[in-house]
């Protein structure tokens, strides 16, 4: 069975340098954007261009520069707001105009002071105004996560009356459980007419560590595009992370669904975006965190040493990794210290190991870890080592 594709709308430069402290000039978005071009992500959400000038010739050089993905540039469901991302986006290959406006009551009630009805009337406007500059339009409802399906439902149909090529559906406090995600996208996919003439789209925040989850239950359940950032990075608890969506996808074949992600420069770009934003990623994220493939237990090296597969769901260089690590600490075996040792150079006998590795245990309870120079250094200070190098 041939899999279906999975749309991957990069928001890094968006909703994901919305961190606070974080801002990048234009310089290092286009560097960002040009990488993101070439992983291979179908969209990049290159901005929300009326917020600044300097957002404005982010999204406008961007929209230059691009020549794979489609360029996206966010609007509230306001004219000016449209009138500048369609200035901003007019030199892309693939403009899109990324429209909404919140739907759960308490944005129509305490942010917009409004009702029901004139929020599906101002959706419409703004989809419609949206699709005199470009074809390709995005509509999102913002705080989806917490509007009533039967509302949401209403609200997607009138986006896609007035023309929504992709309807997004924002959890955007991060409030939902992976199965109410599932099912309020399986309750749009079932319940809005003319939901064929649209893509659902997942866009889910972490403020509960859910939003990996709840975005791949989007997609079991009929959504076709994810909104994500490198490195989950976003506002609070950050964003779907691109890297963790795109690797499930491609370890659980069966899902039948896939992305046109060059996996193998998943480690580099998330090393990029990190450098560029001076934002450190936590050594146990899952795969690019420094210690993603990383074993340091006696038992586990053990194991991975005889097969990496053993411990490992996921090869290192299908991300870019070069290799997995086996870091020697005082819970290190003689396993691993035979296999780092002889990467150095020394081939060591069954009885040389029970030497070294007694010292090495006396060396590993005083130093948190035992580095390739630390490794000679026990050596030579042994009785054996003559008979080593001798050998
Ligand atoms: O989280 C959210 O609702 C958003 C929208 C503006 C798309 O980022
Ligand atoms: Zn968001």
């Amino acid at each position: 069975m041939s899999s279906e594709r999975i749309q991957i709308f990069d928001t890094t430069l968006r909703d994901g340098e919305q961190v606070p402290g974080c801002k990048l000039n234009t310089s290092q978005k286009l560097i960002i954007a040009e990488q993101l071009d070439e992983l291979g992500v179908n969209v990049i959400e290159a901005g929300f261009p009326i917020s600044s000038p300097g957002d404005f010739k982010s999204v406008d050089e961007i929209s230059k520069i691009v020549r794979n993905a489609a360029v996206c540039g966010l609007t509230r469901a306001v004219k000016k707001d449209i009138e500048v991302a369609a200035e901003a986006l007019k030199n892309a290959k693939y403009p899109r105009i990324h429209t909404g406006i919140g739907t759960s009551d308490s944005h129509i009630k305490h942010k917009f002071k409004s009702d029901r009805n004139t929020i599906l009337e101002r959706a419409y406007e703004a989809v419609s105004y949206a699709k005199s500059f470009v074809e390709d339009v995005e509509f999102y409802a913002e705080d989806a996560g917490r509007t009533d399906n039967e509302y949401l439902a209403r609200v997607c149909e009138v986006a896609i009356k007035a023309g929504a090529t992709v309807l997004n559906i924002p959890d955007t406090t991060g409030y939902c459980l992976p199965s109410e995600y599932g099912a309020k996208i399986k309750y749009l996919k079932d319940n809005v007419k003319g939901i064929e003439k649209a893509i659902l789209s997942c866009h889910c925040h972490n403020d509960l560590g859910l939003a990996t989850a709840n975005s791949i239950e989007g997609v079991i359940n009929g959504a076709r595009q994810i909104e994500c950032t490198v490195n989950g990075i976003g506002e609070r608890a950050g964003n779907t992370a691109l890297e963790e969506v795109v690797m499930i996808l491609k370890q659980h074949p069966y899902l039948n669904l896939d992305t046109s992600i060059y996996t193998e420069r998943l480690y580099g770009i998330s090393q990029l975006v990190s450098e560029n934003m001076g934002i450190y990623t936590q050594p146990n994220k899952a795969i690019v965190g420094a210690n993603a493939f990383a074993h340091s237990s006696g038992i586990h090296q053990d194991g991975v040493i005889k097969n990496r597969e053993t411990y490992e769901i996921i090869d290192p260089k299908d991300v870019g990794v070069t290799e997995s690590a086996i870091v020697l600490t005082a819970r290190s075996g003689r396993a691993a210290l035979a296999y780092r040792a002889k990467r150095i150079g020394y081939e060591l006998t069954k009885l040389q190991l029970d030497e070294i590795y007694a010292n090495f245990l006396t060396f590993a309870d005083r130093k948190k870890e035992i580095d390739d120079s630390d490794i000679h250094q026990i050596i030579e200070k042994s009785q054996v080592y003559q008979q080593i190098i001798s050998a």
